[in-house]
C-alpha cells in the first residue's frame, strides 16, 4: 500500500517538475538578447576565491589583471569588487549552494572570477548540498559554457561549447529514490538547444573556422538528444557557409585521441554533461585540466573559472602556497576578451604560454622545491612588461615545434 502511495506522491511531484520545467522553456524563449559586455563602461568585475587554493590562486589572478588595467581602473572604466562568503563553511551554514546574500552581491557585477568551491559528494563530511557551480549557472542563467583548447604539438585548437543549465545537470539534486528504484530526469529544450547550437555556429562563421561537430548520444538517448540534433539540424540551414558533422559520444571521445583526424575537430557544440566530460579529455591532451581556462557566459552575467577542484590534500598538508594558477589566469584571458580588451588578452595568452609552455624558466610543481603562486606571478608579469614579448614569444613558439619535430 505504501508503495502505491509512494508512486501517487512521485506522479504529482513529475507533474510539478514538468510545468517548472515547462515554463523555464517558455522564459529562455522570451530572455534578453545578450548585452555586449564590451560596451558597458564602467564594468564590474567580481572576485570570489573559493575554497581550497582558490583564494591564493585567485588573489594572483587579480594582482596581474589589476596591473593589466591600471589605467582603465584609473579613469573608471572598470571597478574591481570582492565578492564575500562563496565557501563550503558559509553555504553549509545557510545549507544552500549559494547564500542568498552572495548572489546578490554577484548580481551588482557584470562578469566574475571564481575559484573553486567545494562540491560535496557522498561520503564527504560536509552535508550533501549541491554544487555552487551548477547552481550559480542556473541561477544567473549561464547558458554557455566555452572551453578553449589548443596544442601546437599535436595541431589542435579547439573550441567547446557545451550547453551549461540543462541535460541531467537542471535536475541533477532532484531525482527520486522510491524502493530500490533511483530515478534521475534529463532535460532539454528547443529554445535552450537552439541558443547554444547558435553561438557556436555564429563563432564558427566569425572566426571563419566554419566548421561545427555537433555531439550527442542520439541513437540511444532518443527525446532529449534527438532533440538536441534536430535543432542543429535547423540552425544549420541558417548558415550555409559552416561544414558541420553530428558524431556520437562514444566514437567523438575516440577520435579526439586519434592523430590523423582530431586536427579535423574546430568547434564542438554538445549538451551538458557530454561537454563536461569532452573537456576534462580535451584539457588533458593540452597538458591537463590546470592549464584550461573556462567561460560561462549568459545574456546578462558570466563568471569566468579554473576548470580543476579544491586541491585539499594541498590545503591539508600546507602546500596551497605552491598552487599552479594557469587555468585560472587562462580564464582571466577568457574574461579580457568578453569584456572587450582583446589586446590585454593577447599579452596575457602569450605572457602564459612563455611561462608555462616555451619558456619555462620557473616551475609551479605544487610542491616545495617549485616555485610558489607568488613567484609564478611575478614571472608573468615581467613578460607582460617585457617590450619585446610578441616576437620573443613568436620565435619560442616556432622553436618550440621545429624542436617537438625533431623527436627533442
Ligand atoms: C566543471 C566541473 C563541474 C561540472 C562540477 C564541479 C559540478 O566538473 O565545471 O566541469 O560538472 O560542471
Ligand atoms: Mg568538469
Amino acid at each position: 500500500m505504501i508503495r502505491k502511495e509512494e508512486i501517487e506522491r512521485a506522479k504529482e511531484y513529475f507533474g510539478n517538475i514538468l510545468e517548472e520545467q515547462i515554463e523555464r522553456a517558455e522564459r529562455i524563449k522570451s530572455s534578453l538578447t545578450p548585452m555586449d559586455f564590451s560596451k558597458i563602461r564602467p564594468i564590474v568585475i567580481g572576485v570570489a576565491g573559493g575554497d581550497g587554493i582558490g583564494p591564493i590562486i585567485v588573489s594572483e589572478a587579480e594582482r596581474i589583471l589589476k596591473h593589466l588595467l591600471e589605467e582603465e581602473i584609473r579613469k573608471g572604466d572598470v571597478v574591481f569588487k570582492e565578492i564575500e562568503g562563496l565557501t563550503i563553511e558559509n553555504r553549509v551554514r545557510v545549507m544552500k549552494a549559494v547564500p542568498d546574500e552572495v548572489l546578490e552581491e554577484i548580481k551588482k557585477t557584470h562578469v566574475f572570477l571564481k575559484g573553486p568551491t567545494h562540491t560535496p559528494s557522498p561520503g564527504d563530511p560536509y552535508p550533501n548540498i549541491e554544487s555552487a557551480n551548477v547552481a550559480l549557472r542556473r541561477e544567473l542563467d549561464l547558458f554557455a559554457n566555452v572551453r578553449p583548447v589548443k596544442n601546437p604539438l599535436l595541431n589542435i585548437d579547439w573550441t567547446f561549447f557545451r550547453e551549461n543549465t540543462e541535460g541531467e545537470y537542471i535536475l541533477g539534486s532532484m531525482g527520486l529514490d522510491i524502493g530500490d528504484v533511483s530515478i534521475d530526469f534529463k532535460v532539454i529544450t528547443e529554445a535552450g538547444s537552439e541558443r547554444i547550437i547558435r553561438m557556436a555556429f555564429d563563432y564558427a562563421k566569425k572566426t571563419g573556422l566554419n566548421r561545427v561537430s555537433v555531439v550527442t548520444k542520439a541513437n540511444v538517448v532518443k527525446k532529449t538528444d534527438g532533440r538536441f540534433y534536430r535543432v542543429a539540424e535547423r540552425v544549420a540551414k541558417e548558415y550555409p557557409e559552416v561544414k558541420w558533422d553530428h558524431w556520437f559520444i562514444d566514437i567523438f571521445s575516440a577520435k579526439l585521441l586519434d592523430p590523423e583526424r582530431r586536427s579535423d575537430f574546430k568547434v564542438i557544440v554538445s549538451p551538458n554533461l557530454y561537454g563536461d566530460i569532452l573537456t576534462d579529455e580535451a584539457a588533458q591532451l593540452q597538458g591537463g585540466v590546470g592549464t584550461a581556462g573556462s567561460a560561462n557566459i549568459g545574456a546578462r552575467y558570466a563568471m569566468f573559472e579554473a576548470i580543476h577542484g579544491t586541491a585539499p590534500r594541498m590545503v591539508k598538508e600546507g602546500r596551497a602556497i605552491y598552487a599552479d594558477p594557469e587555468s585560472i589566469l587562462r580564464a582571466s584571458v577568457l574574461m579580457l576578451r568578453h569584456i572587450g580588451f582583446n589586446d590585454k588578452a593577447d599579452i596575457l595568452e602569450m605572457a602564459l604560454d612563455m611561462c608555462s609552455i616555451y619558456e619555462r624558466k620557473i616551475v609551479v610543481t605544487g610542491r616545495p622545491g617549485g616555485a610558489t603562486t607568488k613567484q609564478y606571478g611575478d614571472y608573468v608579469l615581467s613578460w607582460i612588461e617585457n617590450p619585446n614579448l610578441k616576437e620573443e614569444w613568436e620565435k619560442a613558439r616556432e622553436a618550440f615545434i621545429s624542436k617537438a619535430k625533431r623527436g627533442e
